[in-house]
């Protein structure tokens, strides 16, 4: 099977390759434009497998598109390119809308002329798999919004005002008040937080509706629905998957947990938006690269499958592990932690004494700043139907996973720095005379 791949010089579609050309027989073709976000360094470990071809296209282009279709021929499609990063479609949306929403259009569009053209058995076998994020829902109701969760148990529960309850209260059902109230107090019987074993709070199912919040999640709901639609109108043979916030290796530093790991190398600031409280279900890159070709090679044709790692963290959670197993792997000196002092050492060898050890925790690194508009306060998947269906778990924990991309970053600092400097954009434009 030859399978084209976009954005696969990213972070989550070079995991992709990496999987598919170290794991399986298959072919890849790898289709990006090589945006800032966009690597080939990620893939050295594989780009020189025959089973491997790289087209530096931009899927705005439908002749080249149309070119790529015709010259490779693929049995499948995995369309990862995008503009990824939230705060970057908050500061500038333009982008977003042209490659998330009107590059999927003409990809769709490129992919079902050469799909049109197949004969019968490879039609009948062709799978196009949008790659969607869990933003499109929008947020979840969030544990602190817990002001009062009401037991109701008696006969005239038409007295109930609740916001946040559908369908009809049954005998002992929770009634979980947001805003509204009880007309008649005596019908209040006992409280009890929202969060409990009782009234678990609810997660994201792939028929939970739309409602994006920012730029970025309203540009790839835009995608997901375009992607549908084409199933719909003209059969066209696509499935989608929508997962929850991934971690892991070669992940650009811009994002939440690269970035802390690298500033708290560096010791400087570890910014949290906020109080930190805003909850997010992490999933390691691996993981969900395993999880994606499952569904291109077994998934249904028509299908939406959520993905996620059953691990929601808030974000502090997040940093505080981070600067946990950094305290341990990497400890720096008392000294560092002042503000913008370069971190000591990454020498795990050095021994501190006990006092340095306690004054020299990176978690002191961590500082608050303003939340930014849009930003969602909590995600969380449920996963249970790809694992229902297609056999699919995450392998990695938290835990496990926060330790092996924490040991990543410390062993891989060449990757690091080049990405920092920008040296990889400089050897992509000798390599391949691009921008
Ligand atoms: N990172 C996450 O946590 C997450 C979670 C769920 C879903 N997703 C989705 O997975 C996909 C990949 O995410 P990522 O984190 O790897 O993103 P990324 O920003 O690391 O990579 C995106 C890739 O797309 C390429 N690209 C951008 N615009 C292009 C264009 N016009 N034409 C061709 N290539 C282009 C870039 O060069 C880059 O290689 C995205 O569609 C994203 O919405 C990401």
């Amino acid at each position: 099977m030859k399978i084209l791949v976009t954005g696969g010089a990213g972070f989550i579609g070079s995991a992709v390759i990496r999987h598919i050309i170290t794991n399986t027989h298959d072919s890849v073709v790898n289709l990006d434009k090589l945006t800032y976000a966009g690597n080939l360094e990620n893939l050295i470990e594989v780009s020189n497998s025959e089973r491997y071809a790289f087209e530096q296209v931009d899927i705005c282009n439908r002749a080249e598109l149309d070119r790529v279709f015709a010259t490779h021929k693929p049995d499948a499609v995995m369309h990862l390119a995008a503009e990824s990063h939230v705060d970057r479609s908050i500061d500038g949306p333009a982008e977003f809308i042209q490659t998330n929403i009107v590059g999927t259009y003409n990809l769709l569009e490129a992919a079902r002329a050469y799909w049109n053209e197949l004969n019968t058995e490879r039609k009948t076998a062709f799978k196009f798999h949008h790659i969607s994020t869990d933003e499109v829902y929008g947020d979840l109701p969030h544990p602190s919004d817990s002001v009062e969760c009401l037991v109701v148990s008696d006969e005239s529960k038409e007295n109930v005002e609740c916001s946040m309850l559908s369908g009809e209260l049954k005998e002992s059902d929770e009634c979980l008040v947001l805003s509204g109230e009880l007309k008649d107090q005596s019908l209040i019987t006992q409280h009890s937080q929202l969060n409990t074993a009782e009234a678990p709070l609810p997660l994201f199912t792939e028929t939970t509706a739309y409602a994006p919040s920012s730029p970025y999640s309203a540009s790839k709901a835009s995608s997901d629905h375009l992607v549908r639609a084409w199933l719909r109108t003209y059969g066209f043979p696509t499935l989608i998957t929508n997962c929850s916030n991934n971690y892991g290796p070669y992940h650009f530093p811009e994002k939440l947990i690269p970035l802390v790991i690298l500033n708290a190398l560096e010791g400087k600031p570890l910014p949290i938006y906020g109080k930190g409280d805003q909850i997010r279900d992490w999933l390691y890159v691996e993981d969900h690269a395993r999880a994606l070709y499952k569904v291109v090679t077994e998934g249904e044709v028509g299908e939406t499958y959520n993905i996620g790692g059953h691990n929601e963290k808030t974000n502090l959670e997040v940093v505080q592990t981070i600067c946990k197993i950094l305290d341990e792997l990497a400890p720096m000196s008392s000294s560092s932690t002042s503000l913008n002092t370069k971190h000591s050492t990454l020498n795990t060898e050095e021994t501190l004494n006990t006092e340095e050890q306690l004054n020299a925790q990176h978690s002191k690194l961590i500082t608050y700043v303003s939340d930014r508009p849009g930003h969602d306060r909590r995600y969380a998947i449920d996963a249970s139907k790809i694992e229902r269906e297609l056999g699919w778990k995450p392998q990695e924990t938290f835990e496990s996973g926060i330790r092996k991309t924490v040991q990543w970053y410390l062993d891989n600092q060449d990757w690091v720095s080049n990405v920092q400097s920008g040296v990889y954009q400089n050897w992509i434009s000798q390599q391949y005379g691009g921008e």
